[in-house]
């Protein structure tokens, strides 16, 4: 219990006489103001509130949203808590979050170009890229700059997993929770691991139909080990790490892709200020070290249910197929880099150079940006959908993803791309 939680906790006991019932002081009459009418203007909240540890523990309204609220017209005056609040009382969990991924989304959902020609609705109004970054902190700043703009929620992290009021631990342990964001078009980490092995044996288990024993992990028993809220993995989200690897092959084919992600200079291979912008977030492991840390603790994992030499075979398997998925996506970029080089595909003006560039997503014009060649697109999808699937799938031990949607489909992508690339080029030829 850190301190300011003893100097809380301790001002709400003094205000509870010895009853218990016989409540004193301004605080408690403001504080059974609070629920009398919330429970007229918005009850399931108060039930929420009441269904919750915080309300067995004299964590009462005015605890997180202050007292300088009282009637209903002067609610603007109610603090909307941050995650900092939860960290009076919370400080452990707080800590190891600011240490893992979660805290970095805002940031890295800014840090996009895509981000700032999208609109609003889709970031500060907590729908579409917001509505899952969210997760992450926002600096103060940040927070002044949306409450000025309109946006006034969407200031807590923690309530993303522990749904607010009731902020409950097992509601936040089941991986429903997990799946509202980590699913779909880029990241389908819900839908490969419900559907494979580990996830279908936890559902059959949920229904009571396997002894109560029955071993089945769940997202948060091997991202969250010992309720630890400090989550990282490997690879990460973009699948790509350094140092270079040994494999001449597969440097090359990395390197190629860096520059697609606009952190190498296509021309000379230098870094960009973009690389500086990626490790601000933490986006790519850059050693060594800082892999081999979180894959040792992912085979320490396994190993709870597995033999150790049997996961780590199981994630090798990940790793190899990442290299298979990375020649075929340099080959990808290589024939559209050509066209650039060659004239074919125009410079949109809003890229810093004559090369594709993965974090402008898809666009087909509006705002500052110009149209993408639909090769372009193809490129994108082969990247953010195709290659995530193929090596996600393997990791969650999918065998339909991993083959289907993932590397069948990235082998047609390329040949689209060379079909494309072919009849751009006979094109080009005749109007010239
Ligand atoms: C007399 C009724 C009343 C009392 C007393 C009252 N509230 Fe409210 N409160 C409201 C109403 C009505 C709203 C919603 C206003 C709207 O959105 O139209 C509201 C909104 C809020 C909000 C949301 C603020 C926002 O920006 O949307 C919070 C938080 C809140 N109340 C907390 C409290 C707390 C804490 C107390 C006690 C210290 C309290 N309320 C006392 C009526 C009341
Ligand atoms: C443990 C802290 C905590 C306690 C206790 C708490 N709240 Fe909240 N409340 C929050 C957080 C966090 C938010 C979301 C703030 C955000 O992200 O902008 C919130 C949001 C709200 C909102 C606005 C959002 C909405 O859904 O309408 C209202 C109204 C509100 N609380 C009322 C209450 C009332 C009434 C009580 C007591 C019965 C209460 N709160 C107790 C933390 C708390
Ligand atoms: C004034 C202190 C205080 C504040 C502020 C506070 N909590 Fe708590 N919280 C407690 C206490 C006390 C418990 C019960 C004992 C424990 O688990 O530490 C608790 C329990 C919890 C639990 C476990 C619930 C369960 O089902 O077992 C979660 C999750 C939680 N709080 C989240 C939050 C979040 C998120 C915030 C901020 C929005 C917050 N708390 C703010 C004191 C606080
Ligand atoms: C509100 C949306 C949201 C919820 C809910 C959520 N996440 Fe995330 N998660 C994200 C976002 C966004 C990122 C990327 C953040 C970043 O790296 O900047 C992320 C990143 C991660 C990563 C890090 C991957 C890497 O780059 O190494 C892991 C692991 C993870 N989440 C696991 C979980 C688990 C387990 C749960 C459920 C207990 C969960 N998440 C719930 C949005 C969410
Ligand atoms: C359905 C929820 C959701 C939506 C919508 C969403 N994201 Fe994400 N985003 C995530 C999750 C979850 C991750 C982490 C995935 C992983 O590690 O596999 C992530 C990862 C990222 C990362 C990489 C962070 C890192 O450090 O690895 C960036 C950048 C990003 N998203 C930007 C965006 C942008 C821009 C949009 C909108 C155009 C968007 N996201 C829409 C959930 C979402
Ligand atoms: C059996 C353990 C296990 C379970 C269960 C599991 N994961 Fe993973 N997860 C992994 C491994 C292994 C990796 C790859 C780690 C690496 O990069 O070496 C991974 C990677 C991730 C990543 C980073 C990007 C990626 O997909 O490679 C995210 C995000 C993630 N998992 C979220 C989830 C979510 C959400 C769930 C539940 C729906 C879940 N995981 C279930 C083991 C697991
Ligand atoms: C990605 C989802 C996620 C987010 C975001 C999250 N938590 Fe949790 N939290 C969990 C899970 C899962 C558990 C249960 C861990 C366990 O016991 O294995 C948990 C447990 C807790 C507990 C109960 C600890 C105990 O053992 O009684 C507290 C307190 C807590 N979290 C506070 C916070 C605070 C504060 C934040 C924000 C800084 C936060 N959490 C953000 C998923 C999350
Ligand atoms: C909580 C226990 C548990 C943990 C932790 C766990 N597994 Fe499993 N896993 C199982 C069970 C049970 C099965 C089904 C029996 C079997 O095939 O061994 C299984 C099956 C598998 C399979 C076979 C899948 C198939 O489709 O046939 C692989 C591969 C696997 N696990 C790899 C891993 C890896 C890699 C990790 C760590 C990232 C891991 N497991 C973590 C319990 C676990």
């Amino acid at each position: 219990m850190n301190k300011t939680r003893f100097i809380v906790l301790g001002g709400l006991i003094a205000i509870f006489c010895f009853t218990g019932f016989c409540f004193s002081g301004l605080a408690i009459g403001a504080e059974e103001a609070c629920i009398t009418c919330h429970k007229k203007v918005s009850p399931g909240l108060v039930l929420d509130w009441e269904s919750s540890r915080h309300s067995k523990e004299g964590v009462t309204c005015s605890v997180c949203h202050g007292e300088n609220h009282t009637n209903a017209r002067d609610f603007k005056k109610a603090i909307l808590p941050d995650e900092h609040v939860c960290a009076q009382c919370h400080e452990k969990q707080f800590n190891q979050f600011m240490k893992g991924k979660h805290h970095f989304a805002w940031k890295a959902l800014n840090a996009l170009p895509i981000t700032h020609v999208e609109p609003d609705e889709l970031m500060e109004g907590g729908k579409g890229c917001g509505g899952c970054h969210n997760v992450g902190v926002k600096t103060k700043a940040e927070r002044m700059d949306l409450h000025k703009r309109g946006y006034r929620y969407q200031n807590n992290a923690c309530d993303e997993c522990h749904t607010r009021h009731s902020f409950s631990k097992k509601e936040a342990l089941d991986p429903r929770t997990c799946q509202r964001c980590h699913m779909g078009y880029d990241h389908p980490q819900w839908e490969t691991w419900e559907s494979s092995k580990h996830g279908t044996r936890y559902l059959i288990k949920e229904k009571g139909e396997l002894p109560k024993n029955a071993q089945a992990p769940t997202c948060q028993f091997c991202h969250m080990p010992n309720g630890n809220h400090d989550n990282k993995t490997a690879w990460g989200f973009i699948g790509v790490r350094l140092p270079l690897p040994k494999d001449k092959q597969w440097a090359a084919d990395r390197v190629t892709i860096l520059k697609a992600l606009g952190v190498l200079n296509p021309v000379t291979g230098k870094p960009t200020a973009r690389l500086d912008v990626i490790k601000s977030v933490d986006m790519v492991r850059l050693t060594d070290a800082a892999w081999k840390t979180q894959r040792e603790k992912m085979i320490k994992t396994c190993s709870r249910c597995h033999s150790e030499s049997y996961a780590k075979r199981q994630l090798a398997y990940g790793d190899s197929m990442l290299r298979k998925a990375d020649r075929l996506m340099a080959e990808g970029i290589n024939i559209v880099a050509g066209l650039y080089r060659d004239g074919i595909i125009k410079k949109p003006k809003n890229y810093a150079f004559a090369y594709p560039d993965f974090l402008y997503f898809m666009r087909t014009g509006g705002g500052n940006m110009e149209h993408m060649s639909h090769i372009d697109q193809v490129l994108f999808q082969m990247y953010m959908k195709h290659r995530m699937r193929t090596y996600q799938g393997i990791f969650h031990l999918n065998p339909d993803y991993a083959y289907w949607y993932g590397w069948a489909m990235m082998t047609k992508d390329l040949g689209e791309i060379k079909e494309l690339a072919k009849t751009m080029r006979a094109t080009a030829k005749i109007e010239k």
